[in-house]
């Protein structure tokens, strides 16, 4: 495996291969890689001739106070990580490279990143665009692969690539979870054990909705009352959304459908926020 900490390098590696002829998958993330991201390798491996990894801490998706500072890094254990997934680049720029001085430019989504996690983390989506739409543009990919768990960046990133005609198919992953249900997540590392089963009252809500939804309760508001008192049951957890989402738009769905989405953000021992999502009745095409 191949590790290039500059533009120029991945650029022209990427100009190569597709002189060569190779289908090119890119798999962004922000390291500190679990079994998830590790799916997400062996996902791009099957879609594509070569696959590249870029490990960034983009520090222009945090807002002030976030953790971005205390965010988890093991750049050596990563490396092992995606050599052993038989990755073919690493793609690891610093911040000077990705926005060197004099950089202006930004990327939004408007609409799609108003909602959720963008009303509560002003600024987060026009900074995951923004570098997500650098990293295509460097690495040059024909596909890339994201995590179902951000489901709303995911969201976010398909419609930039649809409205800029960027011609990147956008694969998205399932979420994978821990033994226990809950959802893989770098931030994981930041809860002890004392905060699992609070944690794991997302993944509860989720089932608890479904039970509901599948009995046939789908007023939203009934739903959502039902799903923050379980959720306010747990020590610990200050809810920032519950929201059941029409999966395009975004939108409030009421009565919830089979299109709808139960989406959650909970900030956990008051300083790990964790989300999580699932569609209301299971088996629905995400
Ligand atoms: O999902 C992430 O890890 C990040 O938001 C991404 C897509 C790598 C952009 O920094």
């Amino acid at each position: 495996m191949d590790t290039f900490h500059t533009v120029p390098d991945m650029t022209a590696w990427s100009g190569q291969q597709a002189a060569a002829g190779s289908r090119i998958a890119l798999v962004p993330t922000m390291g500190y890689f679990h079994e998830g991201h590790l799916r997400l390798m062996r996902m791009a491996a099957r879609h594509a001739d070569r696959v590249v990894v870029s490990l960034f801490v983009n520090p222009t998706q945090f807002g002030p106070g976030e953790d971005l500072d205390r965010y988890p890094r093991d750049i050596e254990r990563d490396t092992r990580l995606a050599a052993g997934e038989g990755v073919d680049v690493l793609f690891v720029p610093d911040a000077a490279a990705m926005y060197p001085d004099g950089f202006q430019t930004v990327v939004s989504v408007n609409g799609l990143s108003r909602f959720l996690c963008g009303a509560s983390r002003p600024g987060h989506f026009a900074g995951v665009t923004t570098v997500v739409c650098k990293l295509f543009h460097i690495v040059r990919p024909h596909c890339a692969v994201f995590g179902e768990k951000d489901f709303q960046q995911l969201a976010v990133i398909r419609r930039m690539v649809d409205d800029l005609n960027m011609g990147i198919e956008i694969i998205g992953h399932p979420i994978v979870r821990e033994p226990d249900g809950l959802a893989m997540s770098s931030r994981n590392t930041y809860l002890d054990e004392s905060l699992r089963p609070s944690a794991l009252s997302l993944y509860g809500a989720i089932r608890l909705a479904r039970e509901l939804a599948a009995a046939g309760i789908v007023s939203e508001p009934e739903l959502r009352r039902r799903v923050q008192e379980y959720i306010g049951s747990f020590p610990e957890t200050e809810i920032d959304y519950v929201a059941f989402v029409n999966d395009r738009s975004l939108e409030t769905a009421d009565p919830v459908d089979r299109a709808t989405v139960l989406a959650l953000a909970v900030r956990v021992g008051g300083r790990v926020r964790l989300i999580d999502n699932g569609y209301l009745f299971p088996g629905t095409a995400g």
